[in-house]
């Protein structure tokens, strides 16, 4: 499949997998990289600049297709070494990089002068014009759907995609919901040119996290995120488990007056405890409400494969039947 999205990475097929904490290492980024689609290393799970050099060095190993570094500008209570993190990419020779969070307009110049392609995921359509307008080469789409941080718009897929279609010139990928060969045909047909998968490429045999984790998807249904953070203006999509009620139970007892402190058992440094020793109930986990379309845990290879054939299959004979009667 030929889209601007495939054309701009250099990649087969139009399938990108979004950066994601504690996941994103090398194995699966090239994973799907060999698959052909546009695997990506999470830069900040990497505790230094020379640690995400390092594994940018691993994944060139273990594939010779073009794969991502995600940079993920989010309030913390320490600032990265952002400065040291783009060195690392730049000299790695990585050309494609997923931003999200706040705007990434103070790191763009540095990362376009080496020729680096640029996708900004973001959760509004305003944003994604910003990110058009400070010249991003591509945006990444994520609806109220997604796993992580879907914002405070709560603007689902449907709406989001069109309307993103009505407004932005650069292409864009649907993010968020996306899970098989059904959602990479819808998304074509809303105007995207490609899809992100976050919580689909968590259960697949390369996604180098705990066995539990990827149980937990598959076991889970639709119902089973819940949204926290949002008295702090810093929505998460997370799983559902005892802590994420614990959390909820906190914000509704403490209503306006909370504040970070109030909560870090349940979302500091929780991310290592669940996916390397596979702690279910150590804290809140980004999941998205696609969980509820995952059965398996395929190969990434299987999964793309499969994803392509399928998506092929909808547009050629379902739809072109109904069009031809
Ligand atoms: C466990 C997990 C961790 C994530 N961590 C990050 C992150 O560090 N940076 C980021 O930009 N997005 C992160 N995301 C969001 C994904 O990149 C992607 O946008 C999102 O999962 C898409 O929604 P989906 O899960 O419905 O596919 C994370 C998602 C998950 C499920």
């Amino acid at each position: 499949m030929k889209t601007r999205i495939t054309e701009l990475f250099g990649i087969e097929h139009p399938i990108i997998q979004g950066g994601m904490h504690h996941v994103g290492y090398a194995e699966l980024a090239a994973a799907v990289a060999n698959a052909g689609g546009l695997g990506i290393i999470t830069a900040l799970t990497q505790p230094s600049p020379e640690a995400l050099a390092e594994e940018i060095r691993r994944c060139r190993e273990m594939t010779d297709k073009p794969f991502g570094v995600n940079l993920t500008f989010l309030p913390s209570v320490k600032q990265p070494d952002y400065p040291g993190y783009i060195e690392a990419i730049i000299k790695g020779g990585v050309k494609a990089v997923e931003t999200a969070g706040n705007n990434p307009a103070k790191w763009l110049p540095i990362l376009k002068e080496n020729g680096i392609k640029v996708i900004h995921k973001c959760t509004a359509v305003r944003h994604a014009l910003k990110a058009e307008a400070i010249g991003c080469d591509a945006v990444s789409v994520d609806g109220f759907e997604c796993g992580g941080h879907p914002g405070e718009d709560d603007v689902p897929n449907f709406i989001l995609l069109p309307r993103a279609a009505e407004e932005l010139k650069i292409p864009f990928v649907a993010s968020g919901g996306m899970a098989d060969g059904r959602s990479l045909a819808a998304a074509l047909a809303l105007g995207a040119e490609g899809m992100n998968m976050g919580t689909r490429f968590i259960a697949t045999q390369e996604a180098p996290v705990h066995e539990n984790v990827k149980q937990a998807i598959v076991a889970a249904s639709e119902l089973d995120t819940r949204l926290v953070m949002r008295p702090l203006r810093n929505t998460e999509r997370v799983m559902n488990n005892a802590a994420v009620e614990r959390l909820l139970e906190k914000e509704k007892r403490l209503g306006a007056s909370i504040k970070f402190e109030d909560i870090v058992e349940e979302v500091a440094g929780v991310y290592p405890r669940i996916m390397k020793t596979g702690e279910m109930d150590a804290g809140a986990w980004s999941c998205g409400m696609v969980a509820g379309l995952i059965h398996d845990i395929p190969s990434v290879q299987e999964l793309i494969d499969r994803i392509m054939a399928e998506a092929e299959g909808i547009i050629r004979e379902r739809l072109t039947k109904m069009i031809n009667g």
